[in-house]
C-alpha cells in the first residue's frame, strides 16, 4: 500500500492523492494574461495524475511581476483570459486547481531567464521596483522604493482583489508566495528589510507584514477552501533568515489557520550557499512539522517514487510537490503509481495506455469495441 497515492483533506478540498505539481513561471503572458502557451502546458500537466495544480506564481499587481512575461490577475482581462483555461481543465480532469498569488518586490523587472535574468534597467523599458527597504539586490542595481503606508495598503488590497477574482474563477485553492526572494520573503528576512517601523527590526516586526496579508486573502477566500504558504525555510546566509524563525512564523500562520506549508528556501541573497543534492529541503519541512503539526509540502530534487513515498511515508512531509521532474515526464504521477501500487485518474480517452502489468492503475475502467 502506497501512502503517497493516499487520500488528504485540506479544509473540505479533497486530494487523491498527496502529489502537487508545484508553481512554476512560464515567463509567457502578455501584459499579464495567459493565453495558448498557458492553454497547452496547464491542461497537459492537469492530466499528470497529481492530485493539485498550482498555477505559477501570478502577480498581483503589474509592477510585481518578476519579468514582463508573468503571469498576472489584476484586471478583467488578466481574469478573462485565464478563464478558458480553467474551463478546459474541468472538462478533463478532476485535478485540483490553486494559485500562487506573488509580488516580486525588488526583484521584479528583471529578464526572462533565458535572455539571463538580470534586472531591466529602466532605460531599456524596465520599471522602478519596490521593496521593504531602499536596498538593492545585487551590488550596482538600482535600488527598490521603500514601500510607505499607503504602497503597504495598496500592495495588500491588491492580495485581496486578486484572491477575489481567484474564488471568481472557480479556483480550489490559494497558495500565498513567502519565499525565493519575493516581496513578502524580502519583508521576512533581516538581508532584505532594514525598515525602522513596525515592519522592520524584531521577528515579530519582520513578520508583521506578511501576516497581515495573510490575514486578508484568508478574510475573503471562502471559508471551506485551503490557503497555503510557500516559504524559504533559509536564506542559506549567516545572519538571515533560517529555520528557528521560520518555525515562529510557521505558528503563527497556524494561529491564522493555515492549510500548508510548501517549504521551499533560498532566493534573497546572491551570498546564498545552497547544499543542493536529493531532496535537500526536506529536512526543513520535516523541522516545521516536527515542531509546529502543520501539514507541510516538501519540495526540491524529489525525482523518484521511491523517495517521495519514503518522504510522506515517514512522515517527514504530509505532501510532495514536483516541479522540473514534472516538466520532465508529465505523467510522472501516473508512473509512480505503478511504481509503488497506487492509483491514479486519467482522462477516458489515453486509457488504452494502460500497461498490461498494472490493470488497475486507472481503477475500474471498461474499453470496448465492435
Ligand atoms: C520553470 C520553473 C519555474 C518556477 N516558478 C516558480 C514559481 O512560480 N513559484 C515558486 O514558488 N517556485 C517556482 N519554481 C520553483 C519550483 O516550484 C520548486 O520549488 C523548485 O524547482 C524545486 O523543485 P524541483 O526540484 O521539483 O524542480 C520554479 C521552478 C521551475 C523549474
Amino acid at each position: 500500500m502506497s501512502t503517497l497515492f493516499t487520500p488528504i483533506k485540506l479544509r473540505d478540498l479533497a486530494l487523491r492523492n498527496r502529489i502537487m505539481v508545484a508553481p512554476m513561471c512560464q515567463y509567457s503572458a502578455d501584459n499579464g494574461e495567459a493565453n495558448d502557451w498557458h492553454f497547452t502546458h496547464i491542461n497537459s500537466l492537469a492530466l499528470s495524475g497529481a492530485a493539485m495544480f498550482c498555477i505559477e506564481a501570478t502577480a498581483v499587481e503589474a509592477i510585481g511581476r518578476i519579468t514582463p512575461g508573468c503571469l498576472g490577475l489584476w484586471n478583467d482581462a488578466t481574469e478573462a483570459a485565464l478563464r478558458p483555461i480553467i474551463a478546459s481543465v474541468r472538462k478533463h480532469s478532476n485535478i485540483a486547481i490553486a494559485m500562487q498569488l506573488a509580488h516580486a518586490g525588488r526583484k521584479a523587472s528583471s529578464h526572462v531567464p533565458w535572455d539571463g535574468g538580470q534586472l531591466i534597467p529602466m532605460s531599456e523599458g524596465g520599471w522602478q521596483v519596490e521593496g521593504p527597504s531602499a536596498l538593492s539586490h545585487k551590488e550596482g542595481e538600482t535600488p527598490p522604493r521603500a514601500l510607505d503606508a499607503a504602497g503597504l495598503a495598496r500592495v495588500r488590497d491588491a492580495f485581496v482583489a486578486t484572491a477575489k477574482r481567484a474564488e471568481r474563477l472557480g479556483l480550489d485553492a490559494l497558495e500565498l508566495h513567502c519565499a525565493h526572494g519575493y516581496l513578502l520573503h524580502q519583508f521576512l528576512s533581516p538581508i532584505s528589510n532594514r525598515r525602522t517601523d513596525e515592519y522592520g527590526g524584531s521577528l515579530q516586526n519582520r513578520m508583521r507584514y506578511p501576516l497581515e496579508v495573510f490575514d486578508a486573502i484568508r478574510a475573503v477566500f471562502p471559508e471551506h477552501k485551503p490557503v497555503g504558504i510557500k516559504v524559504s525555510a533559509t536564506d542559506w546566509v549567516e545572519g538571515g533568515w533560517d529555520v528557528p524563525q521560520t518555525i515562529e512564523f510557521a505558528s503563527e500562520l497556524k494561529k491564522r489557520g493555515v492549510d500548508w506549508i510548501d517549504v521551499s528556501s533560498g532566493g534573497v541573497s546572491p551570498q546564498q550557499k545552497i547544499p543542493l543534492g536529493p531532496g535537500y529541503q526536506v529536512p526543513l519541512a520535516q523541522a516545521i512539522k516536527q515542531a509546529t503539526g502543520v501539514t507541510t509540502m516538501a519540495v526540491g530534487l524529489i525525482t523518484e517514487p521511491k523517495q517521495a513515498e519514503e518522504i510522506v511515508a515517514s512522515g517527514k512531509a504530509d505532501m510532495i510537490a514536483l516541479a522540473r521532474a514534472m516538466l520532465y515526464d508529465p505523467r510522472w504521477a501516473w508512473h509512480a503509481a505503478a511504481e509503488l501500487g497506487g492509483q491514479v485518474e486519467a482522462p477516458p480517452q489515453y486509457w488504452r495506455s494502460q500497461p498490461s502489468t498494472h490493470k488497475a492503475l486507472f481503477g475500474a475502467t471498461s474499453f470496448g469495441a465492435r
